[in-house]
């Protein structure tokens, strides 16, 4: 059943989207794949949330802020761009227009551009398949890819404080949920700051 829902989504995705977009949809589906198969996750279905992550990021933002204008969103979202709303609002999109209603999945998508403090095991996989999948080239992918291996709690920790860190940089809004996540999650868990601490001395 997934595993023809895949071939279904792939087709549209390959029409909906840049070759290039398409290729890191199917790269994001495989290395969700094999974190679910190291995780205890169903791997079908981390494939197609992997593929669906992105399945609204060349969308108008036109469409985007006349769903926030007209449906039940917290105004507040205006403030982002296309770079969040393709998560959460693609969900819903999804929904509307291809009746799917896998909410696991749903929620992976939702996530995956801000995280949220109740993300699952699919949520957090499809978070950090979209940051090491093989064609991601910045500096520090290799430990991220390193600290997957060791721990999915560690890699989503790892990648938040990264983003939150270049989002500062560069004075850009930091969407709530990612703080909240960090705070709910990860703020007082030393065990997996020491374990990146201890990752990151090897690559020094
Ligand atoms: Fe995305
Ligand atoms: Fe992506």
């Amino acid at each position: 059943m997934v595993c023809d829902q895949f071939s279904y989504f792939s087709e549209l995705a390959k029409q909906k989207l840049t070759a290039k977009r398409f290729d890191h949809c199917l790269n994001v589906a495989k290395t969700a794949k094999s974190l679910a198969e190291e995780n205890g996750v169903d791997p079908q279905k981390a494939r197609l949330a992997g593929l669906l992550h992105d399945f609204y990021k060349e969308t108008d933002s036109e469409v985007f802020v006349e769903m926030i204008k007209n449906g039940h969103y917290d105004s507040d979202l205006l403030s982002y761009s296309r770079g969040v709303w393709h998560g959460l609002l693609g969900a819903d999109l999804l929904k509307q227009e291809y009746e799917f209603y896998d909410e696991e999945i749903l929620n992976a998508i939702r996530y995956h551009t801000i995280t949220d403090p109740r993300m699952d095991q699919l949520a957090k996989i499809v978070f950090v398949a979209d940051y090491i999948e093989p064609k991601r080239n910045f500096r520090q992918v290799c430990l991220a890819r390193e600290i997957a291996q060791e721990n999915l709690d560690a890699a989503v920790l790892f990648e938040i404080r990264s983003s939150i860190k270049y989002m500062m940089i560069r004075s850009a809004r930091i969407h709530p949920a990612m703080l909240n996540t960090y705070n709910a999650l990860y703020a007082n868990n030393s065990k997996l700051h020491d374990l990146i601490q201890k990752l990151e001395e090897n690559w020094k």
